[in-house]
Order: C-alpha cells, then sequence, then structure tokens
C-alpha cells in the first residue's frame, strides 16, 4: 500500500542518518533477494531498516538504535520477543528432537487448550502458517458442501492461494462497482480458473451478501472473512449485528462461514473473535498467536466437517512439519501459563491507555486523525474517518501524512505498526506502562511534526 512514498525530506533525511549500517545490507541483500526482504509487506523506499537482535518488548537495529515494537511480528509475538518461559520450553524441547513427524502426546495437550477457547469446534489439525489453515479451510468446506464457490471479502487478506489472494488491494478505479466488486488477482500468475471459483463482497454489507447469494444459490460453498478486517488499512471492525445477520442468511442459503481468526485468535479475547462477537462459525482458521513466534497454524470445525479428514474421509492433509514439537511445545506455553484469562485483562488496560492517550493528544494538537481499536490492537487514520469497508478507507487515507507520521514516530524510536501501512499496533503481554506512556510522548512530537 504505502510501501513506495518517501516520506517528506527532513523526516526521510533523519532516517538515512540513524541507519548507514541498514542501508549497508541492503545493498549487499538486494543481490540475492528480490528487495532485499523474505515478505513483499516487508519493503519500504528508500530501504528497510535491518534487525540485530530483540528481547521483550523491544528490538535493535544495526546501527544500535533501540525501538519499542508494536510489529511483533506482524501478531505472532504476544508474550513479546524471546519471553523466558518460551525459551525455556523450546530448549527442553530441542535436546529431545525438533522434528518428529510421528504422533506425540504434546498435541493433545495443545488442542485441549484451543477447545477450551473455541468450545464450537470439535477436532482440529494443525498447520504451519495461516496461508496453509485458509487453504486447508476452503477445500474442506468445497469437501463438505460439495460446491465450489467462495464468497471473499474485498480487503481482507487471508495469505498467498490463489483463491485468497484476489482483491486484497484492489485499485479502486478497476474494483467495479461496490454492489458486484470484480474480482481482481493481486499477484501476476494466477490462472483464471481460479478466478471463476471468488466471488468478492464489501465487509459490513448484508444486502450485497444477499444478492450474492440469490444469484449464486446452491453454487457457494462457504464465505470467508477476517473476523476484524485488520489487512485493508487499518482496523475494521464488524457493525452492529452484522454476524448474527450473516449466520441467519449463510444457515438459509447453506453456506458454511470460515472465520480467518489468525490475527484474532488468542489475542482479543480469551476466546478470540468468536467470544468477542458471540458468533458460531463452521470453520475457524488460526495461526500467530497461538504459536508464541514459531510456526503453528490451525484449522478446526464441527465432527460432521472434521470426519472427513483422512483417515477417517476422502480430504486429504498432510505436511513434514505439521504438529511439530517445538510450535507446539511454544504454543502449549504459550497458551497454557501465559495467555491466562487473567493475561487479555492487562492487555486490555494497556490498550486502553494508549487508546486514551492518543485521543486526549488528537484534541490537543488539533491534528486530524482519529483511532478506531479492537484491544489490543489499534490504529489512527489520518484523517479522521470511521470506516466500515475496504473502499471507504483507501478513498479517504491520507498516505503521505501515514508515511510520514510513521517514519516520524521510528526515527523516534518506535515502530508504531507494519511498514505497509494497512496494519495496526499490537500491544502485547512484553509491553509495560511506561511503554505506553513513552509511545503517548512520542505520538504528541510525531503530531507536532506531521500536522
Ligand atoms: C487474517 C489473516 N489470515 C491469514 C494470514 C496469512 O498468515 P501467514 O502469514 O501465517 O501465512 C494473515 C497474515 O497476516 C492474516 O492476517
Amino acid at each position: 500500500m504505502g510501501e513506495k512514498i518517501l516520506p517528506r525530506k527532513e523526516i526521510l533525511d533523519q532516517y538515512i542518518e540513524r541507519t548507514l549500517k541498514s542501508k549497508k545490507a541492503y545493498e549487499e541483500a538486494k543481490e540475492l533477494i528480490p528487495g532485499g526482504v523474505g515478505s513483499g509487506y516487508r519493503y519500504i523506499v528508500p530501504y528497510p531498516f535491518f534487525i540485530k537482535e530483540a528481547k521483550g518488548s523491544k528490538f535493535w537495529d544495526l546501527d544500535g538504535n533501540e525501538y519499542i515494537d508494536y510489529l511483533m511480528a506482524y501478531g505472532p509475538l504476544i508474550a513479546g520477543h524471546a519471553h523466558p518461559v518460551i525459551v525455556e520450553a523450546v530448549k527442553e524441547q530441542l535436546e529431545k528432537g525438533s522434528l518428529y513427524a510421528i504422533p506425540h502426546e504434546k498435541t493433545v495437550e495443545f488442542l485441549r487448550e484451543l477447545k477450551k477457547r473455541y468450545p464450537m469446534l470439535d477436532m482440529f489439525r494443525l498447520t504451519n502458517s495461516g496461508t496453509e489453515s485458509t487453504l486447508h479451510a476452503i477445500r474442506l468446506a468445497r469437501a463438505y458442501t460439495g460446491k465450489d464457490k467462495i464468497v471473499k471479502i474485498e480487503g481482507c487478506y487471508h495469505g498467498m492461494h490463489d483463491n485468497v489472494l484476489v482483491s486484497v488491494e484492489p485499485r479502486l478505479g478497476a474494483a467495479g462497482p461496490r454492489w458486484a466488486p470484480s474480482v481482481i488477482p493481486d499477484s501476476l500468475g494466477t490462472t483464471k480458473a481460479s478466478l471463476q471459483d471468488v466471488v468478492v463482497a464489501p465487509f459490513n454489507d448484508i444486502e450485497v451478501m444477499e444478492r450474492i447469494f440469490q444469484k449464486h444459490e446452491g453454487e457457494i460453498a462457504a464465505v470467508i472473512l477476517e473476523a476484524v478486517m485488520m489487512n485493508g488499512v487499518g482496523v475494521i471492525p464488524p457493525v452492529k449485528n452484522y454476524y448474527q445477520d450473516l449466520r441467519k442468511l449463510t444457515d438459509e442459503y447453506n453456506v458454511l462461514i470460515i472465520f480467518d481468526e489468525v490475527k484474532t485468535g488468542a489475542r482479543v479475547a480469551y476466546g478470540g473473535a468468536a467470544e468477542l462477537y458471540n458468533v458460531k462459525p463452521d470453520i475457524v482458521t488460526l495461526a500467530k498467536a497461538i504459536g508464541g513466534g514459531f510456526s503453528l497454524g490451525a484449522f478446526g470445525a464441527r465432527k460432521e466437517i472434521m470426519e472427513l479428514v483422512t483417515p477417517l474421509g476422502r480430504f486429504l492433509h498432510g505436511g513434514t512439519y505439521n504438529a511439530n514439537p517445538l510450535a507446539i511445545t511454544a504454543g502449549v506455553v504459550t497458551l497454557k501459563k501465559i495467555m491466562t484469562k487473567q493475561a487479555y485483562r492487562y492487555l486490555h488496560k494497556l490498550n486502553e491507555e494508549m487508546v486514551k492517550g492518543v485521543n486526549d493528544l488528537i484534541e490537543d494538537t488539533g491534528i486530524n486523525a482519529s483511532v478506531t481499536s479492537v484491544s489490543p490492537m489499534g490504529y489512527i487514520y489520518f484523517p479522521a474517518m470511521k470506516p466500515k469497508n475496504y473502499r471507504e478507507a483507501v478513498s479517504r487515507v491520507n498516505m503521505q501524512k501515514t508515511i510520514d507520521f510513521w517514519f516520524a514516530m521510528l526515527n523516534r524510536g518506535v515502530l508504531i505498526w507494519a511498514p505497509c501501512q494497512m496494519e495496526q499496533w499490537n500491544i502485547t503481554m512484553a509491553h509495560t506502562e511506561e511503554d505506553i506512556q513513552y509511545t503517548l510522548e512520542k505520538i504528541d512530537e510525531a503530531f507536532q511534526q506531521v500536522k
């Protein structure tokens, strides 16, 4: 999104002055790696900074600058960097083997924890990422319903496979009418055939959804959506009763709901967004926070759906690294020892302080901005807005100001959210009140600089 816009000169000069070693590392990396980054979303102009090490709520770059980290690896580090309980448990497991590909008991211990958080799900399979979780969930929905098409929400991101890497960031001029958005591939190499299985709908619009269900009656296996839209610029929560209405509609048309809780699971509440919004999805996809920083994902559903999975049924799911003991160990201690019910109270308290502090600063400085938050994540929109869907956000956001603010924060030692500017702050168990207070001071200065 904003990764190709430079900040204004005085902010840019300061960034370059602070990150000379990163610049050199980037010059070398870009010879071997496109853009010098391991994932397209990490690239920024003029060049990305490189990290040296991290601990708790902080990290240090190659030039020795210290930062408070609210990116937290795009979400997985719910306990912060190198949490001692996770480090200890994983070290111990490492001595006993890093990969078995043979069943082991810790998997059940881990899944019992997930089941407590998602009582509507009976069985699970584990994966290594959010991409894998959504890929299997969609195929499983097709297997169960015998139908091919899926409805995908414009601006939602579900990973890197063909059916969902569409209309994540469509150009508004090419995106078609609001009531019938075009299906726009986000990447070269997407087959035309795969596009035919996808219908795109706007978020928070039950009437358009109903029209789509009517038009494609008998063809739609599932609707997949981010439980809270967090990849379509900032934080876009569901409008009141959206999920209740969607549940009614999907039941009427015999369509499954795939709730993508990759970002929200084990994060927005003990039972994720399903608990927060009191929804009973048919299939839930998870990753990120459930693994405490290790590659761990899952998909789960009711028994009658999961009984299709081999060897019980003929839905094939496999993977060499699935249920690997290092990730499971990290997941077990993250869910059982760190992310207890009490832990969520701590996260929400810090987040409340952050939101209140930013709102006060907006008022004091008179800057045209607003905050939206689904705790413990949040985003500052320039100018003030409360978008309900991708188009409302993208058509109004002032990307130059957003980028100036992001670099102004970075120059003051705070990585406030992801370089792509679509994402939001992540408050974790490693953050402290002092971190929040320091961050608010820096936001005050940055507001003064960019307003
Ligand atoms: C909602 C959502 N689903 C799926 C994914 C893909 O997860 P991964 O990057 O682990 O493949 C992401 C990644 O950001 C996500 O935010």
